[in-house]
C-alpha cells in the first residue's frame, strides 16, 4: 500500500531557522511545529542551541554577562554550541532521512543567518527563517515568569533575581539584534510573526511544505484555553460488540448523555463552550442535553471499516483472517477493504486540528479511533502506539495546552459501559480497560466520579 504524505511529494528538506530575542516563544513554536509535522508522518526534529550550550558550558549557571557579545570567552562557547547543533542537524538530514529541522536559537544577527544560509545551500536544504518579533512588555514578562525562571539556567535561583537577570540577557541581545528586513532579506524565504500573529509578513514561500508550516504557525494563539474530549455514550452496537454502523445509544449511553452537562459544568465552570460532534446519530444523542452551540463535522465520523462495517471482531477474524492479522500487525497503516486506516483518519482530521489551534474552548464528542488520533496530536503519542490507546466510554477528558506540553485530566462518569478495547492478537473486547497495566487506561465503571491527571 503506497504511503502518501506531504513529506514525499516533492522530496524537499527544510531547515526552519528561528529568529528572535529571548522569551519570544521560539521554543514554543518550534516544538509545536515538530509535533504537528510528526503527527502528519513528516520526519521533523528540533535542535535547541540552548541545550547544546548547557551541555558544552557544563553545569555552571550563566548570568547575563555570559550573553554579552563583547565577552570573548563566552562567545566562543556559544559559537561552539551552535556549530554542534548545526552539525547534528546536518547528520540527521543526511543519515536519518530528516525532512524538516528547526534550528531553535535567537539567530539574532544577519552574520549568523548568512552562515546558516550558506551551510543549508551547500547541503541542498531549503532554509526558511521564522522570526517571532514582539514588543508587548507584559507578555514578555509573563513568558519570563512562565518558563524562564524555571529553566535549568536558573535552577535554585529566586524568581525575582532570575527575572532581572533574564531581562538583562534580553538587553544584551537587543544591542546586536537585526530583525529580518523586507528589503535586505527580500531574496530569502521568511515569515515574520509580529506580536504573536497580529501581523504576519510572508516572503518567498516556495514549496508546499513551507506553506503548510506557515499556515500552521499563523493559526497558533497563546490565549489560555481548554479542550474537552469525549466518546459518545455506549451505543447499541457497542453492546452487541459490532463496529461501525450508525446505531442509537443504549440505555446506559443515554444516562451518560444526561450526566454529561453536569460533568462538563463541573470541569469548565461558566466557560462558554462550542460542541463539535460527528454526523453520526450516537454523537448527536450524546450531545443532546448540552446547553452550548453545536456544530457537526463529517471529518469527525468514525474510522470507516468498509466491508467490515457492522461486524464483530470475531466475525472479521473468521471471514477475513488475513486482514484481521494484517491489522494487528500494523494497525496504523492497515486500511479496511473499502474503508480507512488510522493514517487516513489523521489526514482528514488535519482541518480539525488547525481549527482547534485557532479556537478557544471546544468540546468534541466523537468516536474511539478519531479520539485516539486527536489525543495523539496533543500528547505527542507515536504512531505505533496511538491506535492501541485505551480511551474508555463514559469518560470526559480535559486537555489544557501549556507552554511546552499538555495537561490532561480524565473525569469518569461512574456509569458502567462495555469496554470496546480489543487487545492485539485476540478478537475479544472488554478485557483491557479493566485489567491493563497501561497507565493511560481507566476503569469505565469506577465506584465514584474521580479525576486522574497526566501531562506531556
Ligand atoms: P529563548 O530565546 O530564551 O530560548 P524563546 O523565544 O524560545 O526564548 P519560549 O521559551 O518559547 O521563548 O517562551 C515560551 C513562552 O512564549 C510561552 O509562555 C508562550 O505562551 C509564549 N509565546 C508563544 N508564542 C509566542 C509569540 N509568537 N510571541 C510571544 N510569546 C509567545
Ligand atoms: O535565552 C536565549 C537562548 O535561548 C539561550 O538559552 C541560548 O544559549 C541562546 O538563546 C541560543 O541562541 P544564540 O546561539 O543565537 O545565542
Amino acid at each position: 500500500m503506497p504511503v502518501y504524505t506531504v513529506s514525499n511529494v516533492q522530496n524537499i528538506r527544510v531547515c526552519v531557522v528561528m529568529v528572535g530575542l529571548p522569551a519570544r516563544g521560539k521554543s514554543f513554536i518550534s516544538q509545536k511545529i515538530v509535533r504537528y509535522l510528526s503527527w502528519l508522518s513528516i520526519q521533523a526534529k528540533c535542535f535547541n542551541v540552548g541545550n547544546y550550550r548547557r551541555q558544552h558550558a557544563g553545569a555552571e549557571q550563566p548570568n547575563a554577562d555570559f550573553f554579552d557579545f563583547g565577552n570573548k570567552e563566552a562567545y566562543k562557547i556559544r559559537q561552539h554550541a551552535v556549530t554542534m547543533a548545526v552539525e547534528d542537524m546536518m547528520r540527521w538530514f543526511n543519515e536519518k532521512g530528516g525532512v524538516v529541522a528547526i534550528l531553535d536559537a535567537t539567530n539574532s544577527t544577519s552574520e549568523r543567518r548568512e552562515w546558516i544560509l550558506k551551510l543549508c545551500r551547500e547541503n541542498a536544504i531549503e532554509p526558511m527563517f521564522l522570526e517571532s518579533w514582539c514588543d508587548d512588555q507584559d507578555l514578555i514578562l509573563r513568558n519570563i515568569s512562565e518558563v524562564k525562571t524555571t529553566s535549568p539556567d536558573y535552577q535554585g535561583i529566586d524568581p525575582d533575581v532570575a527575572t532581572k537577570d533574564f531581562l538583562e540577557r534580553i538587553s544584551k541581545y537587543e544591542s546586536v539584534y537585526e530583525p529580518l528586513d523586507e528589503e535586505v532579506d527580500k531574496d530569502k524565504t521568511f515569515v515574520r510573526l509580529i506580536n504573536v500573529a497580529q501581523q504576519v509578513i510572508i516572503n518567498r514561500i516556495e514549496t508546499y511544505l513551507e506553506s503548510r508550516i506557515v499556515f500552521y504557525v499563523m493559526n497558533l494563539h497563546i490565549r489560555p484555553r481548554s479542550i474537552w474530549l469525549s466518546r459518545h455514550g455506549e451505543s447499541i452496537y457497542n453492546v452487541e460488540k459490532k463496529i461501525g454502523g450508525d446505531s442509537h445509544l443504549s440505555p446506559r449511553g443515554l444516562q451518560y448523555a444526561s450526566k454529561l452537562p453536569e460533568l462538563v459544568k463541573r470541569s469548565a465552570g461558566d466557560v462558554d463552550l462550542t460542541v463539535w460532534t460527528s454526523t453520526l446519530v450516537r454523537t448527536g444523542e450524546t450531545a443532546q442535553h448540552l446547553p452550548y452551540k453545536q456544530l457537526q463535522w463529517k471529518a469527525l465520523d468514525e474510522l470507516d471499516a468498509g466491508v467490515c462495517d457492522g461486524m464483530t471482531y470475531e466475525e472479521i477474524e473468521e471471514i477475513y483472517p488475513e486482514d484481521f492479522k494484517a491489522r494487528d500487525d500494523n494497525k496504523y497503516e492497515y486500511r479496511y477493504r473499502g474503508g480507512e486506516s488510522y493514517r487516513d483518519v489523521v489526514i482528514r482530521l488535519e482541518p480539525i486540528i488547525m481549527e482547534l489551534e485557532r479556537q478557544e474552548n471546544i468540546l468534541i464528542i466523537t468516536h474511539q479511533a478519531v479520539l485516539r488520533c486527536i489525543y495523539a496530536y496533543f500528547m505527542n503519542v507515536p504512531q505505533e502506539e496511538s491506535p492501541w490507546m485505551s480511551i474508555p466510554l463514559h469518560t470526559l477528558i480535559k486537555l489544557e495546552p501549556r507552554a511546552y506540553g499538555t495537561n490532561v485530566t480524565r473525569i469518569k462518569a461512574n456509569i458502567p459501559a462495555v469496554s470496546t478495547y480489543k487487545e492485539k492478537g485476540t478478537s475479544q473486547v472488554g478485557e483491557s480497560d479493566l485489567n491493563s497495566g497501561n497507565s493511560r487506561s481507566v476503569l469505565t465503571s469506577a465506584p465514584e466520579l474521580n479525576e486522574q491527571q497526566e501531562s506531556t
